[in-house]
């Protein structure tokens, strides 16, 4: 069954087919980044206007490159929130006109869970000869979700069924990136720039904060460690060497990150863990957190890097089961932008 995923929650505009949940037969982004370069960030209202431009050239991108014609479509997908509500209503609003002509049913996606979903799509199923086919024995799982609008520990039992174990309780940790990078002076976005640029450096140069290590929750707090490379920087002037920094803060987040993941999946009892969301294209994060993992025999599984970041593929893998798990959803969907985790299911819970 091939379901269209639709994703704009920020400033991708977002298309992918996706057969029976898993099998990837298309995937396109376009992506706004030049738009808003010159901003250092996202510009809510020029990301609407883009998004309306660009949501018919990349639907029939995706439906060409699947080889799909409208009538094999069985369910259309669509990232229903968190995000910007004015993005997230042109997608919303294609995905229903879509829904309505075709006669098929709708599904909201949480786009968080979208994340953790990218790691159920064919290129990433490790074994299926050990029977890990479509989306089957990938839960129970841990599931670290780090991207620049969210770090969020979940603890997820099946198909939506899942529990909030922490959050970070200021910035996310890719918001830290980004905002350090633009401490550093690098362009926008901040997160590649920097792990290329700690590449060269030392990450054990500076000793930057560890906030919330140890204090038993699985909570995060990025905000402090943004402060204290910035006084760091002020303080150095000309002396700080900006490799050295960019590879000292980058440990400083993964040690966190990693040690509070591993901690959840033991306590948890379970033994695999799902990373997702754009800051786990960081190979950093990804090797610091195989190695932990490992030490306790727990398997890691990460999207490939295109994955990791925005895409409609992992809205429509997730769509898939929630729709299988809890049915369709009606025409009046509505985008909600600061939609929680308890609301996965697409519905509240
Ligand atoms: O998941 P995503 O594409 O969008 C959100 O839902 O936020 O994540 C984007 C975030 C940005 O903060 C970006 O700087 C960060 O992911 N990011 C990275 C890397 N690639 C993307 N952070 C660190 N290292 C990277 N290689
Ligand atoms: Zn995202």
């Amino acid at each position: 069954m091939l379901c269209l995923g639709i994703e704009t929650s920020c400033d991708e505009t977002a298309a992918a087919v996706v057969g029976d949940g898993t099998r990837l037969l298309s995937n396109v982004v376009a992506s706004q980044v030049e738009l808003h370069r010159r901003y250092g960030g996202v510009f809510p209202e020029l990301a609407s206007r883009r998004h309306i431009e660009a949501m018919l050239p990349v639907l029939g991108e995706a439906m060409r490159m699947a080889g799909a014609g409208w009538e094999d479509l069985g369910l259309i997908a669509v990232t229903r929130g968190p995000g910007l509500v004015g993005s997230l209503l042109v997608g919303l609003a294609a995905a229903k006109a879509l829904a309505f002509a075709l006669d098929v049913p709708l599904v909201g996606v949480n786009h968080i869970l979208g994340h953790i979903y990218a790691n159920l799509l064919d290129p990433v199923l490790r074994d299926p000869a050990r029977g890990e086919g479509p989306g089957g024995s990938v839960f129970p799982a841990v599931c670290l979700v780090v991207s620049g609008g969210h770090t969020d520990l979940v603890y997820m039992q099946g198909h939506g069924r899942l529990n909030l174990l922490g959050r970070t309780r200021d910035d996310a940790a890719g918001e830290a990136f980004d905002k350090v990078a633009r401490l550093l002076g690098l362009p926008y976005p901040g997160g590649p720039a920097l792990e290329r640029l700690a590449r060269q450096g030392d990450p054990e140069a500076v000793p930057f904060p560890r906030a919330m290590m140890d204090d038993g929750s699985y909570d995060f707090s990025f905000s402090g460690l943004k402060t204290a490379v910035a006084v760091y920087l002020e303080r150095e002037g000309g002396a700080a060497r900006a490799a050295d920094v960019a590879a000292s803060f980058q440990k400083a987040v993964v040690d966190v990150l990693v040690a509070k993941t591993v901690r959840a999946a033991l306590q948890r009892g379970v033994r695999r863990i799902l990373l997702a969301g754009g800051v786990a294209a960081n190979s950093a994060l990804r090797e610091s957190l195989r190695r932990e993992a490992g030490r306790h025999g727990l398997e890691v599984r990460v999207p490939p890097p295109a994955l990791c970041t925005d895409n409609a593929a992992m809205i429509a893998c997730a769509g898939y089961f929630l729709w299988r798990e809890g049915g369709a959803d009606g025409l009046d969907l509505d985008a909600v932008p600061r939609l929680g985790l308890a609301g996965a299911l697409g519905r509240e819970q």
